[in-house]
């Protein structure tokens, strides 16, 4: 059985002070971690909050970006190294932020999440397609080649553990959500695309999210599905009753 994920994405926002009061609004009230996987992905700078909260607690902590070398002269990038040994449990690549202003191509990706692994973190690979793609009826393919060049070289056991996010650009940060139909079906796309790279048990095992304006209100319906094993959530991950709501869906 496939543990459900949902991960706070808080994107360019929250300073540590911030990032403290969040943690003493979600304190105690956290779904046990066997049960449902909670995470924030903060920025580099509230991590360390985070991850002294994290030890003591059932909250899973995830980094926004990463560089894919481990140290050395990249000024202003942040080493995959000194996160796992900081304490960190994912990093997010992939996003469609990242791709879209900071011309993340699928190849760095890719060295990504191979450097996530290296140094015993996991990635949140995100993938999804533009409106204009949508329009044209291809986001399959466009979601078959993102992924495929994502997992290039990794290896069964690694995409075990991998955690997809599926996050449809035209409904993120717009209000727009994908149905739960919509979703469920590019979900379901990308777990036959893992099949058929890996193998049935792969497939099975690794974990896929859906993003694009999840909320509270559609967190279940979003959830009840067979291919949706999580949430990747920006605006509503960032209030802790909000995000209460989200990882306590089950309540
Ligand atoms: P949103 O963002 O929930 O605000 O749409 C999702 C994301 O970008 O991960």
């Amino acid at each position: 059985m496939r543990k459900p994920i949902i991960a706070g994405n808080w994107k360019m926002n929250k300073n540590p002070q911030e990032t403290q009061a969040f943690l003493d609004g979600v304190k105690g009230k956290l779904p046990a971690a066997d049960k449902v996987e909670a995470v924030i992905a903060a920025p580099a700078i509230d991590l360390n909050a985070l991850v002294w909260f994290s030890k003591d607690s059932d909250l899973k902590v995830a980094a926004e970006n990463c560089y894919f070398e481990d140290e050395g002269a990249f000024t202003g990038e942040t080493s995959p190294k000194a996160l796992s040994e900081m304490g960190v449990d994912y990093v997010v690549i992939g996003h469609s932020e990242r791709r879209g202003y900071f011309h993340e191509t699928d190849e760095d990706i890719n060295k990504k999440a191979k450097a996530i692994f290296r140094n015993n973190m996991l990635p949140i690979i995100c993938c999804g397609e533009s409106l204009e793609t949508r329009e044209a009826n291809k986001q399959s393919d466009w979601v078959v080649a993102q992924i495929k060049a994502a997992l290039e070289g990794l290896t069964a056991e690694q995409v075990s553990n991998t955690v997809i996010a599926y996050e449809p650009i035209w409904a993120i940060g717009t209000g727009k959500t994908a149905s739960a139909d919509q979703a469920q079906e590019m979900c379901h796309v990308i777990r036959e695309t893992v099949k058929d790279l890996y193998n049935e048990q792969t497939a099975e095992n690794v974990r896929i999210q859906y993003g694009g304006s999840v909320k509270p209100a559609n967190v279940k319906e979003l959830m009840a599905k067979p291919d949706i094993d999580g949430g990747l959530v920006g605006g509503a991950s960032m209030d802790p009753e909000s995000f209460l709501a989200l990882v306590n869906y089950q309540d």
